[in-house]
């Protein structure tokens, strides 16, 4: 009697300690990928900056202010690759973004907010002809929405 109530005690230790077991490796996380990744790296985030840039230069409601900009391919050039840098660190790729805070890049500009949600209107039409999904454009927005308070208005 003994020994049945021992090896009854082991067969509910060992199916508690299974159980547990098994429990542990139902909360084990997944991986994250990153946003960088679901965008499709750099050459999908040049190609979209690419097309970004080309809908700002049609854009009427802001153009003039990169006139400047398009006049000089140097300038150009270094407005494309700040913002290909600003994205892939900012969706957590292998970048260092190496140009002005974005206070220092738009004081003295006066920027309104018509502008500023021009240009973010242009990006969206940027994200949409490359069929960036849903999830990932409002990720990508949300990581650029809170720079407003540091562009428009000063
Ligand atoms: C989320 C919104 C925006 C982001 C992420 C952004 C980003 C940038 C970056 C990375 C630069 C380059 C900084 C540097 O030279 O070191 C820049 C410059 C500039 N931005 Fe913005 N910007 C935004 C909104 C705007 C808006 C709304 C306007 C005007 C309509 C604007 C006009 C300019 C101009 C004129 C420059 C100077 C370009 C040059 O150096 O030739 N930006 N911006």
């Amino acid at each position: 009697m003994k020994n049945l109530s021992i090896f009854l005690f082991a067969c509910l230790f060992a199916t508690f300690a299974l159980v547990s077991c098994g429990e542990k490796e139902d909360v084990t996380p997944t991986p994250t990928v990153s946003l960088y990744e679901r965008l499709g790296g750099i050459a999908a985030i040049s190609a979209v900056v690419d097309q970004f840039l080309a809908n700002v230069v049609g854009d009427n409601v802001i153009n003039a202010r990169f006139a400047p900009t398009v006049a000089d391919p140097f300038r150009t050039q270094l407005l494309r690759n700040n913002l290909i840098d600003q994205i892939c660190a900012g969706a957590g790729g292998p970048c260092q973004y190496k140009g002005k805070t974005m206070l220092e890049a738009h004081t003295g500009m006066q920027i309104t907010e018509a502008e500023f949600n021009a240009l973010v209107g242009d990006l969206v039409a940027a994200l949409n002809q490359f069929n960036v999904p849903q999830k990932e454009k409002d990720e990508l927005l949300a990581i650029l929405g809170p720079m407003k308070s540091d562009i428009v208005g000063q």
